[in-house]
């Protein structure tokens, strides 16, 4: 599935694999594309974020995808709505920009304060323009095989498998992880590539017995508050020669100096699934405004666009 023309010597060095080397070769891709197409619309492909209320972290992540817009090309805009924001603003809202055809992408920031229900807000993000791929078009697609606007993170540890240039049907992928965002849709683009899946989670007994057994270990459990806490993924809990994927941030699960000398491949913390997320993010955006600009001027052929990467 790997379509980007890379070898893994470009981003591997040393059993590690280079996330931010690989995101600035897709991020590469996308500019030239969005440049192309830009030119030939009239009009930039747009992404616009909303977050609402007062997250320390989430305006950080929010602040770190519109510059990466900004360096390939994508227009982008913010919308910081107060914590009291009732759901039918925030609707109206999201109805507002279904509608507005200068906007193609549309990405509500999470979690959300608790009086606004998730479900109801992300099912009403029109599903063309869902850069998250959360909604349920969306992941309904994913079910049967379309990746096209699936979830970012996951999206990312994907495709650093599709470059590693190693053979993954047949694998025994175990993810560390049952959320919406990363587990969920992970474990069917996981199952596309004909790997067999596990997923562990809070209530999984003897985790290191289960980790053990994995060819792939993804773990995003996050618990680590501090560089002085104790890693949750040990030595001692991953087989010799594994592929060890660690989606922590910003301080990693995995124990990855004592892990670097036994695995086949390790993802550092920084530089390994965190810029390949936002390099995912990007790919969305402009899948979906390919798709939408295809669809409202069917003279041009660039629907074919949207498969850049993923087949
Ligand atoms: N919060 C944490 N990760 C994500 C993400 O990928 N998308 C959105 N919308 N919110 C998040």
């Amino acid at each position: 599935m790997a379509l980007l023309d890379l070898k893994s010597e470009d981003y591997c060095e040393d059993h590690v694999i280079n996330g931010k080397a690989l995101a600035k070769k897709i991020r590469k891709v996308v500019a030239m594309e969005v440049a192309r197409l830009t030119e030939l619309h009239g009009i930039p492909p747009k992404l616009v974020t909303v977050i609402v209320g007062y997250n320390p972290a989430s305006q950080m992540y929010v602040r770190m995808k519109h510059k990466a817009c900004k360096r390939v090309g994508i227009a982008s805009e913010g919308y910081n709505l107060p914590e009291d924001t009732s759901q039918d603003e925030l609707l109206n809202l999201i109805r507002r920009l279904n509608y507005d055809p200068n906007v193609h992408g549309i990405l509500v920031q999470l979690p959300l304060p608790k009086h606004i229900d998730e479900e109801t807000i992300i099912s009403a993000i029109n599903p063309d323009k869902d850069v998250d791929g959360f909604s349920p078009r969306n992941i309904y697609r994913l079910f049967y095989g379309g990746e096209m606007l699936s979830a970012a993170t996951p999206q990312g540890i994907v495709t650093m498998l599709d470059h590693l240039g190693v053979e993954l049907a047949g694998m025994h992928a175990v993810i560390v992880n049952r959320s919406t965002i990363v587990g969920k849709p992970l474990i069917m683009l996981l199952l596309n590539r004909d790997i067999t899946v596990t997923v562990a989670h809070s209530h999984t007994k003897d985790l290191p017995a289960i980790t053990r057994q994995a060819d792939i270990l993804i773990s995003a459990v996050g618990r680590r508050k501090s560089a002085d806490d104790p890693y949750f993924i040990t030595a001692d809990m991953v087989k010799d020669g594994a592929i060890v994927i660690d989606v922590a941030s910003p301080f990693g699960d995995c124990d990855f100096d004592a892990l670097k000398c036994k695995v086949l491949f390790i993802t550092p913390v920084p530089g390994g699934v965190g810029p390949m997320t936002i390099a995912m993010l990007l790919k969305n955006v402009l899948a979906a405004y390919s798709f939408q600009m295809a669809r409202t001027n069917i003279l041009t052929s660039d629907a074919i666009g949207y498969g850049l990467f993923v087949s």
